[in-house]
């Protein structure tokens, strides 16, 4: 069964590719390479034996869409990575996250539609909680204003593909993630951002690493056990099984609903200190951080209650935070190690 990754060669994407193609499925990948590079799946062929067809498309554009499936008219379902994705960035560009998540998601609905492909599971975010009420968040919890115009993408991507669902063929899971970090076991593939990382962890280790001079902290004076934010991480390979659990669902028609979604998270929240003590931890190397005034779009804290995904998909993250922060680690090594960073 053929498959299409959009983003597949980003981060998640990348490590979803090797599950689907380790499951069976064969991937077809289209990125623009806006904050990838399209040597990953060479990294992808190392480790599964197999080199999945990549085409570099911008998917804003809706005549390359169209031009692509019109050439592969085989595509059984997608799974729709591709999106900006940092809360910092979008609230001070929030047109370009508006455009890009937008657009690209409505050309793929439309295409999708018009060639008959009704298989859709799509990437979502935590951020679609804004700062709850009461913690853990679980499906039914209350959808709040988002903290960031990224937050607003993703809510309103997924009344987009909510309204789809329900008056086509389309059928749909929507998984929310929180916060995947860490590298391929293999230290093939991992989180390797164009330009200085947003995100906690490959900041982390780049600056490890001796690229970044120091990690900010962002605010250290929230209402948090040691005053920074507490987020839930993830394994990002768990979280791309979940994907592959998720597609097997819809297209083995186990899926009760039409549109179903689902928290991916462990379930437990940690501080930025906690992930930075981990990274010591694990690395044997003191991180060199300081703290700084908060950063524009952040919430406080969230964790997921992920029995849903537990009980229903049969998901259940794997890995802890020490093991998360040793794979990410030893990607950066990697990296190094070959002269790729
Ligand atoms: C957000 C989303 C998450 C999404 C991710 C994609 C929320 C609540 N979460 O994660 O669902 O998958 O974007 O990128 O909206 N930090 C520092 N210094 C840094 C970088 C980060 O202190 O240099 C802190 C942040 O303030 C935050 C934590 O580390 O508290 C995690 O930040 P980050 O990795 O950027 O992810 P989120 O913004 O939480």
């Amino acid at each position: 069964m053929k498959i299409l990754v959009t983003g597949g060669t980003g981060y998640i994407g990348a490590h979803t590719v090797v599950e689907l193609q380790q499951s069976g499925y064969e991937v077809v990948i289209i990125d623009n390479l806006s904050n990838s590079y399209p040597d990953v799946v060479q990294s992808i062929q190392k480790i599964t034996g197999i080199l999945p067809v990549f085409e570099k498309i911008e998917m804003c554009d809706k005549r390359q869409l169209e031009d692509f499936f019109t050439r592969n008219p085989d595509i059984a379902g997608v799974i729709h990575f591709a999106a900006f994705k940092a809360v910092g960035e979008s609230a001070q560009y929030p047109l370009k996250y508006y455009h890009n998540n937008l657009f690209s998601l409505i050309n793929l609905l439309s295409c999708m539609q018009d060639f008959h492909i009704n298989t859709l599971v799509f990437s979502s975010s935590c951020t679609v909680y804004g700062q709850p009420e009461t913690l853990p968040v679980h499906e039914q919890s209350p959808i709040l204003p988002a903290s960031s115009a990224y937050g607003e993408t993703k809510q309103i991507s997924e009344k987009i593909i909510t309204d789809q669902t329900g008056t086509t063929e389309l059928k749909t899971i929507m998984l929310r993630y929180f916060n995947p970090i860490g590298a391929h076991e293999s230290a093939l593939i991992g989180e390797l951002p164009l330009g200085v990382p947003s995100n906690l962890v490959p900041f982390i280790t780049q600056t490890a690493i001796g690229k970044r001079d120091y990690l900010n902290v962002w605010g250290n004076d929230y209402d948090t056990p040691d005053g920074t934010c507490i987020r839930d991480y993830i394994y990002v390979a768990d979280l791309a099984k979940a994907h592959v659990t998720a597609l097997n669902r819809l297209t083995g028609t186990a899926n009760e609903k039409k549109c179903e979604l689902f928290n991916l998270g462990t379930g437990n929240g940690n501080s930025v200190l906690e992930v930075i003590h981990s990274f010591e931890r694990v690395s044997g190397i003191k991180l060199n951080y300081r703290f700084a005034p908060r950063r524009e779009g952040d919430v406080a804290k969230i964790w997921a209650d992920c029995s849903l995904a537990n009980n229903v998909l049969g998901w259940k993250a794997e890995k802890n935070l020490d093991e998360m922060m040793l794979s990410a680690w030893n990607w950066e090594k990697h990296l190094a190690e070959t002269g790729n960073n």
